[in-house]
């Protein structure tokens, strides 16, 4: 696809839209916008950066940009893994970092209205102070911004017990890719009225408009929580006990995540933290959220889940009784994605989802799968609960970022076709950006595709916003 540079006089156009303070051409300065957590390998410079503080500019930046024929990408913090925020094709990025407000919080209505580029856990802390609670709960909840949690339909570690984003969204303000105002779904809680844009918007990487606000579903606090820790010996158990606890005792978890020996080594190290207890014996951990109304329910559910734990072949089940103990733990978890970032150049965070029961033959397969493969190291971590294992595939053979790029696609494509046949799929809260575009193809085939495609020309008739995600243009 060819498309127009941005010159001295566009330039000029943006400063006078955005302000001078808000439009970025130093190469130093655009740097950090050229590239995401999917890694250096996939960057791309782009022209030149906005960063909007309302919506009107967004209108009048996609105005311009239809009739300049310039691309134009949105970008939130920049932590997405799979290239959604990367000007493919130079152009103009837009960033909303400083469109950060909480709008309202409306307790009658038990809702909150903010701007896209609100740090998520800024709005769930908000929201606590009124006793208030946000379900979304992605792993990079406290650097992402809620308007792209939205964008990917980011998923996290409570989806098992709460959904994923989209199941927070009532409402979205959106500027479509020709500039037009879109107004969708709202502080209302149904809606059967034609076609959902609503649910399309959500999900859709920034392709089909930039988001200006976002309607949240709030609910009541639970009452109680308790987190436990469970090393298993053997691999194998830790993954099959997943779905059996959950079958034989009914106890349904706030979170059920899976953490391997690898992960939890590379990441204590990285923190520099003391080992996890039984790190010297455990091939992996089985961490569990549970949640009650009051400590009586709470100690019944703990009970009932550790012994079944136990007997799925736990080495022991520690009950992290205190708030540090929980937050220590917590935080390995949550920082894994950035310790393997930091210490491998190349890393392929793969977000397969199957259903639970084919959770355990997943991961099983996935080894199998690896092991032909030479100089690569297999890690496994995440939402085990939800089915969705991150299978990340580290180089580490010094590959160079395009060979990278080629192995990543060739191998992360065989666990997508396992995952098919799996009654799964390529991704289950990354989304596809642009490093995942050729196994979507592969694993979906060419019809939904072109129903994407053809989705994407009714919203995009020039192509002009974030082209080249998830599908390539034709
Ligand atoms: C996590 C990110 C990679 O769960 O989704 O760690
Ligand atoms: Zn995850």
């Amino acid at each position: 696809m060819e498309y127009k540079k941005v010159t001295p006089g566009i330039s000029e156009e943006l400063r006078k839209i955005f302000g001078d303070r808000n439009v970025l051409t130093e190469v130093e300065k655009m740097e950090p916008y050229a590239s995401d957590e999917a890694g250096k390998q996939y960057a791309h410079m782009p022209d030149v950066v906005v960063k909007a503080e309302n919506e009107e500019q967004i209108a009048r930046l996609m105005e311009l940009a239809n009739r300049e024929h310039i691309p134009v990408t949105p970008r939130g913090a920049g932590s997405g893994l799979a290239g959604a925020a990367v000007p493919l094709y130079g152009g103009i990025v837009l960033s909303v970092e400083k469109m950060n407000r909480i709008l309202e919080i409306d307790e009658d209505n038990m809702v909150a209205v903010c701007e896209p580029g609100v740090v998520t856990n800024d709005l769930c802390k908000a929201v606590a102070d009124k006793g208030l609670f946000y379900a979304g709960y992605p792993m990079s909840v406290e650097e992402s911004y809620i308007g792209s949690n939205v964008a990917t339909n980011a998923g996290g570690a409570k989806v098992i017990k709460y959904g994923s984003t989209r199941s927070h969204v009532l409402g979205l303000g959106c500027i479509s890719p020709t500039g037009e105002k879109l107004v969708l779904g709202g502080k209302r809680r149904k809606e059967t009225s034609g076609y959902s844009l609503l649910q399309l918007m959500i999900g859709s990487e920034g392709t089909l408009g930039i988001i200006t606000n976002v309607i949240v579903n709030l609910i009541p606090p639970s009452n109680k929580t308790v987190d436990l820790l469970v090393p298993f010996a053997n691999f194998d158990d830790a993954a099959k006990a997943s779905s059996s606890i959950i079958r034989t005792t009914k106890v349904y978890p706030v979170t059920m995540e899976f953490m391997d020996i690898f992960s939890v080594r590379a990441t204590t190290e990285y923190l520099n933290l003391p080992p996890l207890p039984a790190q010297d014996k455990a091939e992996a951990y089985l961490l569990f959220t549970l949640e009650g109304v009051d400590q009586d329910e709470l100690d019944e559910l703990a009970e009932k889940a550790g012994t079944a734990c136990l007997e799925m072949g736990a080495l022991d089940v520690f009950v992290a009784s205190t708030r540090t103990e929980s937050e220590k733990v917590w935080n390995i978890r949550i920082s894994m994605p950035t310790a393997l970032l930091e210490k491998w150049p190349h890393v392929l965070t793969g977000d397969v989802v199957v259903p639970r029961s084919e959770t355990a033959e997943f991961m099983a397969r996935t080894r199998e799968i690896i092991k032909k493969y030479a100089k690569v190291q297999l890690e496994f971590h995440g939402h085990i609960g939800d089915g969705n294992i991150h299978s990340s595939l580290i180089d580490t053979g010094n590959r160079t970022d395009k060979e990278w790029i080629e192995f990543a696609e060739e191998a992360y494509g065989e666990l997508c076709l396992l995952g098919s046949q799996l009654g799964g799929t390529v991704s289950g809260e990354h989304g596809i950006g642009l490093e995942k575009k050729s196994v979507l193809r592969q694993s979906l085939g060419e019809y939904p595709i072109s129903l994407m495609r053809g989705i994407k020309k009714v919203f995009d008739p020039n192509d002009i916003l974030n082209p080249g995600k998830i599908f390539d243009l034709k």
